[in-house]
């Protein structure tokens, strides 16, 4: 094993657009560095936005947001969105986009799936505000579904993106069932 420095090597993580309400009108940005706070009811989700970003501005202001899963098919307009600002372009027509239960939360009708959050926690970290959101609802479309309702991955074709490459990756096919593989450990 060769040391190659205090690199944070939690890569692949997954590409989400978050949405938001910022200076009247619907603004989307790239967000991939995002975690998951706990699993059970509510359900919480967690990513930071640098403080430079015209989106933290949105949340901050309405205490809403979406985080949209787009497919490996929206690559384009997710990097757009990642690397031009609401600040100076009006990004709300990129997606065609509809409204849930939270008015400002605007979801992105082409993503497979796509999430209504309210803002739950703000943590002011140093260039980044990291925001805590609650799942208030959601969406999926029909054909990502599996048999028992749920988003299946190989259907979703999420956009997974690295680093250190400064690449966007496919999903690879699945290789065993959690809670389950280790049993094989249990056994012997
Ligand atoms: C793939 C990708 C992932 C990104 N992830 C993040 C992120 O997790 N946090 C962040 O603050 N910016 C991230 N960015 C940068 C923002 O999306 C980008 O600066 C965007 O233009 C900000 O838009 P806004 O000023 O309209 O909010 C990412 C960009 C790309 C291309």
């Amino acid at each position: 094993m060769k040391d190659i420095g205090p690199v944070n090597a939690l890569y692949p993580s997954l590409t989400t657009i978050v949405g938001c309400v910022a200076d009247g009108r619907a603004n989307f940005l790239a967000v991939a560095h995002v975690g998951i706070m706990n699993h059970g009811q509510p359900q919480y989700l967690t990513f930071g936005i640098n403080k430079a970003h015209h989106s933290g501005r949105g949340i901050l202001e309405h205490g809403e947001f979406s985080v949209n899963i787009p497919d490996q098919d929206l690559m384009v307009e997710t990097d757009y969105v990642g690397i031009v600002t609401g600040k100076n372009t009006d990004k709300s027509g990129v997606f065609e986009h509809f409204t849930g239960e939270l008015a400002h939360a605007p979801l992105i009708r082409a993503c497979p799936v796509a999430m209504e959050c309210r803002l739950y926690k703000t943590l002011d970290f140093e260039t980044h505000d990291v925001f805590v959101g609650e799942v208030v609802k959601t969406w999926a479309r029909e054909d990502v579904l599996t048999d028992k309702g749920k988003p299946d991955p190989a259907r979703v074709r999420p956009l997974l993106f690295d680093m250190a490459t400064l690449g966007y990756y496919a999903l690879g096919a699945k290789v065993g069932d959690c809670w389950n593989a280790g049993k094989a450990l249990k056994r012997r």
